[in-house]
């Protein structure tokens, strides 16, 4: 005992070094490739903050161009790929199945593989990008019994999306353009976010030397949990469980009571314990998305509503830092659209994913060791084995 430093859930342990994402949870500030994430939001787009977060810098029209042509050329997965979803429950839950299906891709790329072949590792990253939300919105249709809707590359990645996700064969699809910028900002705000658990854990699973598209998968099922990624779907959980406003108190209080675990979904931050400066920028296309819907009164959203104002002035909140999050917001945008709440961290992991490629490039780019933390032993001190007929 006592050789290691000891840090439970890693909250002074640097594990890399990287160029990629800043952070400064005090003071609520978001960099990427050292531009802010306001101005990306407000004045860039997802794929370009794609080609940032890979390449390092903001692309020149022509590297834009020909990024979008690139990524627009792969958004088709191989039809083989489609048989894959019949082995599934229809009800099975849709980050299940991503878990499943993007670890799959492996299997149609492996004359693609050598990760020490850079050239492999660029065409595997647009591959993923290019992917994720095709098979997102195959995950869907798969469980609502409709046809899968093939890509449509005359439209930017959020309108594909949602074409995809809402489209059907029988009719011509009908974008709303303010919703199509909503996602591709959702998508934007969750592009990166440095170390998180699910992208730790793809460098972890990259460390070993395994394929992007299994590291990816590794990530998927990080991000799963409610803690990380799961949250924003547990926030409409949580709103839908709360009812009506007349038993938000009981609920604060719930998450106030130090012996029920109940917490408040979509607010706390482990980095951000000033304000999460994504959601500053989500709320104001939640807004935007509300007023285009004429949704400002729907009963959940007000139920929303209300806890933030709550949280953002009761004393209990205030004083451990407790503010609404990215995902508190980006939670009730997805539900004003209409994806359904079991879509929503399939959502946050489609945009997530050139995050995740990023560090796994920067980590395999660079000298790297396999991941291996250490571990303070508590178990039993060294005894005999005792035969099955003389155990007590
Ligand atoms: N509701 C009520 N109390 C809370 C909450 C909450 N959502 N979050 C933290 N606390 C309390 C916690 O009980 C503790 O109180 P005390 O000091 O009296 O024991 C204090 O605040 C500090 O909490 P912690 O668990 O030490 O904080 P952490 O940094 O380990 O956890 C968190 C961060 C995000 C996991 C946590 O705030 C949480 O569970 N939030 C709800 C889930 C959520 O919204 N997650 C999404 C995070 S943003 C998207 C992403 O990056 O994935």
């Amino acid at each position: 005992k006592g050789f290691f430093t000891f840090d439970p859930g890693f909250v002074s342990t640097a594990a890399c070094e990287s160029k990629i994402t800043f952070i400064d949870g005090a003071k609520g500030v978001l960099l990427h490739r050292g531009y802010p994430i306001e101005q990306l939001a407000e004045q860039s787009d997802y794929l370009e903050v794609c080609y940032l977060l890979m390449y390092g810098d903001l692309p020149t029209t022509e590297q834009k161009a020909k990024f979008i042509a690139t990524i627009k050329n792969h958004t088709m997965v191989h039809e083989q790929l489609r048989n894959f979803f019949n082995g599934f429950r229809r009800d099975a839950h849709p980050m299940a199945i991503m878990c499943g299906v993007v670890g799959a891709l492996s299997a149609f790329y492996h004359d693609s593989l050598d990760i020490s072949n850079e050239h492999h590792r660029e065409i595997a990253a647009f591959r993923l990008i290019s992917k994720m939300p095709t098979l997102a919105a195959m995950v869907y249709k798969y469980s609502i019994g409709q046809p899968f809707m093939y890509p449509r590359n005359d439209l930017s990645y959020g309108e594909n999306f949602l074409h995809m996700m809402f489209g059907t064969p029988c009719e011509e699809s009908n974008i709303n353009p303010v919703l199509a910028r909503a996602m591709d900002r959702i998508f934007l705000l969750h592009a990166d976010h440095e170390q998180n658990a699910s992208t730790s854990t793809v460098r972890l699973a990259g460390s070993s030397g395994a394929n992007p598209f299994a590291c990816i998968a590794s990530g998927i099922a990080a991000l799963w949990g409610p803690a990380h990624g799961g949250a924003n779907e547990a926030v409409l959980n949580m709103l839908e469980e709360i009812g009506d406003e007349k038993h938000i108190d009981t609920f604060i209080a719930r998450a106030k009571d130090k012996d029920d675990p109940f917490r408040l979904m979509g607010f706390g931050h482990r980095v951000y314990k000033n304000f999460d400066p994504r959601a500053k920028v989500m709320k104001q296309s939640c807004d935007e998305v509300l007023e285009e819907l004429g949704l400002e009164n729907d009963p959940l959203l007000k139920i929303a509503k209300r806890l933030e104002k709550i949280a953002l002035e009761d004393e209990y909140f205030v004083k451990r830092k407790l503010y609404p999050n990215v995902d508190f917001y980006s939670g009730i945008i997805l539900k004003a659209i209409g994806i359904p709440t079991e879509m929503f961290t399939v959502i946050f992991a489609t945009g997530r994913t050139p995050g995740w490629i990023a560090h796994w490039h920067e980590m395999i780019s660079g000298p790297y060791r396999i991941g291996r933390p250490r571990q303070l032993y508590t178990g039993s001190e060294k005894r005999d084995f005792v035969p099955v007929d003389k155990r007590k």
